[in-house]
């Protein structure tokens, strides 16, 4: 299908200058809109419809919403940055768009043509440009797409009424201490995921899977859970909300997809960007055995987690029932600091874009 023409119903009342500015001195993640907000429709029989760009509000929605009760939900997460000269481009937004029809397809959703969910995501930006922040630092802007079921009834099947939305929130770092070392519970009872099941799916189901082993993890100390395989309880998979990286010297490892884990974009792009600084990277098995005894026998250098909105977030402890351990020394590793050194560059439009990833507004 075409792209629908995206009609701008543009705020009466943004925020003003000095409002916007105080919050890009420190945005923190996720806890400022900017002034607008994408909403399209969609409706069996008639397809993807009535796309506009109007003031963030918020949605009246029926109790017997069938999201609410049974979350037929898919989301997204991609970053828009301000480049040298001023003018803005988002990362890999086409590899988001390809996610999100897996998603839908996998909930039984429709799926968003790949050039809708670009423009729409573009359309947003564009309006809301002065909410990306400045060149050089580590802001920018987050956008999070994401659909719903607006169909109002308790049947169980897929609805057939949806709206997807995006919005935009400016971001500084994820983690408050930056790119301080995080710690990690390796949780071996708890899964996140199963074979068959929604793992490589970005639905909020899968985060509502692993808030309570989050919540556990914290009582002991730890920011993030490493999750296992749901069937061995041995094989790593990934974090809550980030994909892992191990980095033997100079050759760096992450867990293979095997259908549970969420396949990062991120986690994509450092597989390339290490090949081209000189590393091997490979996908492949990780045990929990194979964690330890490495880390011990000092074979295994860093660990990394990494994600949109983490960016590259160094691992510093692990903790598992059996005991706890210190990655390297406990401070971000040289491999781990050279990559996101070089991802940032070219997010921020400082590195050249050898694999063309940066998409210009
Ligand atoms: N794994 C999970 C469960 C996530 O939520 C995310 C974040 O989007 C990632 C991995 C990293 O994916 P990406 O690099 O595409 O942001
Ligand atoms: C992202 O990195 O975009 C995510 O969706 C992860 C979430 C935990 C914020």
């Amino acid at each position: 299908m075409t792209t629908p023409t995206i009609e701008l119903k543009p705020s009466s009342n943004p925020l003003s200058d000095a409002e916007r500015e105080a919050i890009l001195v420190k945005p923190g993640f996720g806890r400022y809109f900017t002034d607008h907000m994408v909403t399209i429709k969609w409706t069996e029989g008639r397809g993807w419809h009535d796309a506009q760009l109007v003031p963030y509000a918020p949605l009246s929605i029926d109790p017997a919403n069938m999201t609410l009760h049974y979350g037929q939900e898919i989301f997204e997460g991609l970053k828009a940055y301000r480049q040298p000269d001023g003018s803005v481009a988002t990362f890999r937004p086409e590899a988001n768009a390809e996610r999100f029809r897996s998603s839908a397809h996998r909930l039984a959703m429709p799926e968003l043509p790949v050039e809708t969910f670009v423009a729409a995501c573009d359309a947003l930006v564009r309006q809301d440009a002065a909410w990306v922040p400045e060149h050089g630092g580590e802001e920018s802007l987050y956008l999070r797409p994401f659909m719903i079921a607006t169909e109002v009834g308790l049947g169980v099947r897929p609805a057939n009424e949806y709206l997807f939305l995006v919005i935009a929130s400016p971001a500084g770092a994820y983690f408050p201490g930056g790119v301080k070392p995080v710690s990690i519970w390796l949780s071996e009872d708890r899964v996140r995921a199963v074979p068959g099941g929604m793992g490589d799916a970005k639905t909020g189901g899968n985060y509502a899977a692993s808030l309570l082993a989050q919540a556990e993890a914290a009582t002991k100390g730890c920011d993030q859970v490493a999750y296992l395989d749901a069937v061995e309880h041995k094989w790593v998979e990934e974090l809550g909300g980030m994909n892992l990286y191990f980095v033997y010297g100079d050759r760096i490892v992450t867990p293979a997809l095997t259908g549970s884990l969420l396949a990062g974009i991120t986690r994509d792009s450092l597989l390339k960007l290490a090949r081209d600084l000189g590393h091997e990277s490979e996908e492949s098995r990780v045990s929990i055995d194979q964690w330890r005894d490495d880390s011990a026998n000092g074979t295994l250098t860093e660990v990394f987690a990494c994600g949109t909105a983490a960016v590259i977030t160094p691992v510093g402890i692990v903790k598992s029932a059996g005991g706890e351990w210190t990655q390297g020394d406990g401070t971000p590793g040289p491999v781990t600091l050279k990559l996101r050194e070089r991802l940032l560059d070219i997010q921020r439009g400082t590195a050249e874009d050898t694999h063309g990833w940066m998409h210009p507004l």
